[in-house]
């Protein structure tokens, strides 16, 4: 058992802090938010993950707690995980959190007896950890890293809507260590995964390993997206059949005796209108602004983010093409999470497809099983009006425009079976089979 705090209390803290106590150590999270103190402490997850209310009744107030004095929980712990948030803009990285999130730490470290390990798991550019992280760490506890306390980079892999499964079986563990001390700490943190491929390199891999993962996802999407524009600009092309057609490969698809086997790579060789949530774009922005800083070529990172920033114009160029014009029309966006099982609205394709909506002049409401309005950014809330039931939703608008993978829009096609003059369904995931609704239109169908 170790004695581990945890400093930001969002999905990625939580969800190691949760994990961790659930596996027997014992985990303090520090958070600077009081709302997300409180409601944690009082037994709610602030934000939609399926299985986490479980493991934080199972573990609050026995292995786990939660507080706002990071002194304490630092003091008595022998290990503290980074999770705060890494934003990025067009500068690149925004280390402002970790920076003074590590000030704090250090000057906890700099009276206490052990050589306490700090380990990044916050998504961080190559070159953080050993650099800004240590230089921090070092001015704030006067000790000299490596000596006196150690620093390590643990990049976290969860995906948003799994993250509990991925903690319970994660494909790999990456722990980027420059000391031995560091490394014989996380070995025993993670004792528990021993069938689970680990991979021990320095930070600046481990830091990258992590970026490549995030580049890799967002340029096949990308280039999906691409070729969907492409066969509906070229016409008679159906880029789901394409998209089958390709993931038949023996790349992408294993032929065992008891049938074809899809890898989940070809998950995100899904056309639509592009990716969103707190990583993927943030990720690809940081990498390439890090790749212009240390002079070194990132053209494919740059398309990459061009293509997706265009994939909600394509979205609602679908809806006007076929309504002839988007002024006074009703229109209903049907998902506004960035993607299902989710109540996170960072970056999500849907703020684009409403903003270019309005300013099109339609009438907007919007349907989501979990975000609510007041989630929205208050220059969206404030003009368009949310309806909770999906029969409703069907029926409100001329246009329906799927932006959200959630499972119960496969109930479309039986809802606008059952009206005497269904809407248009603008299908922005792919999801809906053509021939099933009466009218069309879709990301890649021409
Ligand atoms: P988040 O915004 O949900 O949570 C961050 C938390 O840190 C917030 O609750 C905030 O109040 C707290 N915080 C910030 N500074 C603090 C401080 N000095 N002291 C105490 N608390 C502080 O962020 P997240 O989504 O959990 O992401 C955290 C990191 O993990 C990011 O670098 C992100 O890129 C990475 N990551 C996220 C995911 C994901 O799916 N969300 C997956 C893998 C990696
Ligand atoms: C992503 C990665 O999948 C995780 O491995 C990683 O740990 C995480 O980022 C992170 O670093 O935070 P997440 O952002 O939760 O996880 O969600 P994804 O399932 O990857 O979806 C991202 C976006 O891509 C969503 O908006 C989704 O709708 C979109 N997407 C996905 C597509 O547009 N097309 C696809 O084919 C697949």
């Amino acid at each position: 058992m170790t004695s581990i705090s945890v400093i930001g209390a969002g999905y990625v803290g939580l969800v190691t802090g949760l994990g961790l106590a659930d596996l027997g150590h014992r985990v303090t999270c520090v958070d600077m938010d009081p709302v997300r103190l409180d409601a944690i402490d009082s037994g709610r997850v602030p934000f939609h993950e399926p299985g986490l209310d479980e493991l934080l009744a199972r573990n609050l107030g026995t292995t786990f707690s939660v507080t706002d004095d990071l002194d304490l929980a630092v003091r008595e712990s022998s290990v503290t995980f980074l999770a705060v948030g890494t934003p990025s803009d067009e500068n690149g990285i925004d280390l402002t959190f970790v920076e003074a999130a590590c000030a704090d730490l250090g000057r906890v470290i700099a009276d206490k007896p052990d050589q306490h390990v700090v380990v990044v798991k916050s998504t961080v550019v190559p070159g953080t950890t050993d650099g800004p992280v240590t230089a921090a760490l070092e001015r704030a506890s006067g000790k000299a890293a490596g000596d006196e306390f150690s620093v390590a980079a643990n990049p976290e892999f969860l995906t948003e809507g799994r993250a509990v499964v991925d903690f319970f079986e994660p494909d790999r563990i990456v722990i980027g260590v420059d000391d031995p001390h560091a490394e014989a700490v996380l070995r025993e943190v993670y004792r528990s995964f021993a069938d689970t491929p680990l991979v021990v390199t320095n930070a600046r891999t481990a830091e990258m390993i992590k970026y490549a993962s995030n580049a890799l996802l967002a340029t096949m999407i990308s280039f999906t997206n691409e070729l969907a524009n492409l066969g509906a600009a070229v016409g008679g092309i159906d880029t789901t059949e394409v998209m089958t057609g390709v993931h038949l490969s023996r790349y992408l698809t294993s032929y065992t005796d008891e049938g074809p086997v899809r890898a989940e790579i070809s998950s995100f060789l899904e056309a639509g209108c592009g990716f969103g949530g707190s990583c993927l774009p943030k990720d690809v922005a940081a990498l390439s602004a890090h790749a212009a800083s240390v002079g070194s070529g990132h053209v494919v990172l740059d398309a990459v983010l061009d293509t997706n920033r265009n994939q909600p114009g394509e979205l609602v160029g679908l809806v006007e093409q076929e309504l002839g014009t988007l002024e006074s029309k009703a229109v209903v966006v049907l998902g506004l999470a960035f993607k299902p099982d989710t109540s996170d609205i960072r970056e999500s394709p849907a703020i684009p497809v409403i903003e270019r909506l309005l300013a099109g002049g339609a009438t907007v409401k919007v349907h989501d099983p979990v975000v609510r309005l007041e989630d929205l950014p208050d220059a969206i809330s404030s003009a368009v009006t949310q309806v909770t039931d999906l029969h409703e939703a069907v029926e409100s608008g001329e246009a329906l425009v799927l932006v959200t993978r959630w499972d119960q829009y496969q109930e479309l096609p039986a809802l606008l079976d059952a009206l005497s003059q269904p809407p248009l369904l603008v299908d922005g995931r792919r999801v809906i089979d053509p021939r099933s609704v009466a009218r069309y239109a879709g990301i890649g169908h021409s």
